[in-house]
């Protein structure tokens, strides 16, 4: 099975911890240069210093906010035209705030339209032209198994995460001829600074303690465990490589199995 990314430059973006840092390191491994993207450059320089360069691979960093789509639509498309083709991109971002959904202000669904749709949107436009001319192409969305099943008090985060998955499935349509392939990765509840946070609120509003809260969480996993973010990274990865060039247009759950539904 071929996983070998030698020569192809990979942007992942919320880079600089959990799933987003977990993917940055493997698809090091595999031979990719590195463009991590994230808003704390502190930290998106430390996870630069930890990439693997035995291939002599380049890596880099932006820094940009997804708040600011026009910010990121500058940097990225000023980076394009520096550094050329880039092959693979990861589209991640930190997650929406949770709630009901009836209790929503609407600027909740706004801003998370923007950090999450607009911004994969504008990434994919920047580096579209470079994936069709050289015939290697790979989008990769990290959105939530919400678009399969939508998670009790995650309300703005199931509407958005159902568009982004509906974009992506037009964009593999329009792009397959072209050797570009987009995918969805679906993380279950992956062991990062998210998962604690919304386990905290989660004990908060039920009164329970953190560790009751991860247990009542776990038993809905047939697993029963969390996943670690390399985990997730991997199924990324493979959707990355040369081995997965004819998946396109899915979703792959990376849950131990809790999405009740096929
Ligand atoms: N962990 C889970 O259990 C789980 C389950 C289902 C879905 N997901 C989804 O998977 C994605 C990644 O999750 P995670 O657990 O790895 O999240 P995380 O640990 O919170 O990391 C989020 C990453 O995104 C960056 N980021 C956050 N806001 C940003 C912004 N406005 N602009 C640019 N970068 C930003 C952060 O870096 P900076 O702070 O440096 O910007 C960080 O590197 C999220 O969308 C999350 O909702 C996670």
């Amino acid at each position: 099975m071929n996983l070998d990314l030698t020569g192809k430059r990979a942007i992942v973006c919320g880079s600089t911890q959990g799933i987003g840092k977990a993917t940055a390191l493997e698809l090091a491994l595999m031979g990719a240069n590195i463009t991590l993207i994230a808003r704390n450059e502190t930290s998106l320089k430390e996870v630069l210093s930890e990439l693997d360069t035995t291939l002599r691979q380049s890596h880099d960093y932006i820094v940009a906010d997804f708040s600011n789509p026009n910010d990121l639509k500058e940097k990225v498309e000023n980076y394009v035209l520096k550094k050329g083709i880039v092959n693979i991109v990861v589209n991640n971002t930190g997650g929406p705030n949770g709630g009901e959904i009836i209790n929503a202000k609407t600027e909740e669904f706004t801003d998370t339209f923007t950090r999450h749709l607009l911004c994969n949107h504008i990434l994919s436009q920047a580096v579209v032209e470079g994936m069709k001319s050289s015939g290697y192409g790979r989008i990769i969305n990290v959105i939530s198994t919400s678009v399969k099943q939508p998670i009790k008090g995650l309300g703005v985060s199931n509407t958005i995460r159902a568009a982004v998955a509906n974009w992506s499935k037009t964009l593999s349509i329009e792009l397959a001829p072209f050797g570009i392939t987009v995918n969805n990765v679906l993380p279950g509840a992956t062991l990062t600074q998210r998962l604690t946070t919304i386990l905290e609120s989660k004990s908060i509003k039920a009164g329970i303690t953190l560790e009751e809260s991860k247990k009542k969480m776990m038993e809905e996993i047939p697993a029963q465990r969390f996943a670690e973010p390399f985990e997730v990274a991997n199924a990324i990865a493979f959707l990355a490589s040369p081995a997965a060039a004819y998946i396109t247009g899915i979703n792959i759950p990376v849950d131990g199995g809790r999405t009740g539904c096929l």
